[in-house]
C-alpha cells in the first residue's frame, strides 16, 4: 500500500459519479486531481487522508502547489478533488 496501515480508500477515495455530484465537478477533473494528489503531492511526504483537512484545503493547496510545481489547471484539479473527497 502507499500509505503503510491506512487504506488507500480512506486515504484518497475513488471518484465515483456521486462524488462527482456532490461536488458539482466532472469526474475527470477530479480524477485528475486524485491521480496528483497520489502521484506528485506524495513526493516529499506521504500523503495525509484528505478527510483531515476539508476546509484547510484551500490554504494548504495554496501553499503545496508551488513546492509540486503545479500548473494553474493541476492546481484547480487537486483542490477540486480534494475538497470533494474530504466532504
Ligand atoms: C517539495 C516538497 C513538497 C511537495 C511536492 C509537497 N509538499 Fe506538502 N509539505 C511539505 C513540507 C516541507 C511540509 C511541512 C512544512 C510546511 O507546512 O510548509 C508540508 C506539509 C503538508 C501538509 C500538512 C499541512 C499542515 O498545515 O499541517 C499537507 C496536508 C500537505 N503538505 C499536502 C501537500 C499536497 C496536497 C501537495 C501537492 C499539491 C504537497 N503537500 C506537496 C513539502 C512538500
Amino acid at each position: 500500500m502507499l500509505a503503510g496501515c491506512v487504506g488507500i480508500e480512506a486515504l484518497a477515495p475513488p471518484v465515483t459519479p456521486m462524488l462527482a455530484a456532490r461536488a458539482r465537478a466532472d469526474s475527470s477533473t477530479l480524477a485528475a486531481g486524485r491521480r496528483i494528489y497520489l502521484t506528485k503531492c506524495a513526493s516529499c511526504h506521504a500523503a495525509d487522508p484528505v478527510a483531515d483537512y476539508a476546509d484547510e484545503w484551500p490554504h494548504i493547496i495554496r501553499k503545496m502547489a508551488p513546492k509540486s510545481k503545479l500548473s494553474p489547471a493541476e492546481e484547480h484539479a487537486v483542490l477540486a478533488y480534494v475538497l470533494a473527497a474530504s466532504r
